[in-house]
């Protein structure tokens, strides 16, 4: 009886997690929440914060395409329709705020063409945009 409900139990776990309907957040559960958090809290000293950050890559050239292009986006499972959704609900939960006004969401073309090829030199990269939002004063002063 218990080996039977625990059978049950693992079917429709294995159900739940194959079938390719999910929505944005059970896809950043499944598979960017194990580094990211719940919250996009950083864990320091090897995953940056996506709370209150994200959003700021927009405002700098090739933010956008480093959004897509960073490892954790790229080379995730999901199909470029579920990364762009993804994506857009990462920049609406974790923000900042402001973006929401003149963002123009991901889309699954969008993705598929600047998604290849891999980034080599992300820390590069990543130290460049951080370098141009500094310039542009969108990180606050502290
Ligand atoms: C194994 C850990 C890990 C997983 C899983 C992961 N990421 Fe990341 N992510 C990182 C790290 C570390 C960085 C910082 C850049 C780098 O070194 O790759 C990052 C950076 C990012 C960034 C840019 C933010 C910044 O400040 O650089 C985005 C966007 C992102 N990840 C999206 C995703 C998405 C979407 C998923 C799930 C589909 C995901 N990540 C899964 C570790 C991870």
């Amino acid at each position: 009886m218990r080996t039977a409900a625990l059978a049950l139990g693992i079917a429709l776990l294995t159900g739940a997690v194959s079938a390719r309907a999910e929505t944005p957040q059970v896809d950043y559960l499944l598979q960017c929440q194990g580094c990211h958090r719940a919250d996009g809290g950083d864990t320091p000293g090897s995953v940056p914060a996506l709370r209150d950050f994200i959003g700021r890559f927009l405002g700098v050239p090739g933010g956008r395409e480093y959004l897509i292009r960073v490892p954790g986006s790229a080379q995730s499972p999901l199909d470029d329709a579920e990364l762009a959704a993804v994506l857009n609900w990462m920049i609406e939960q974790f923000g900042p705020a402001e973006v929401s006004a003149s963002f123009m969401p991901f889309t699954a073309e969008e993705v598929a063409r600047v998604r290849t090829p891999p980034l080599t030199d992300v820390e590069g990269v990543r130290s460049d945009l951080l370098s141009r939002m500094s310039a542009a004063r969108t990180l606050p002063a502290d």
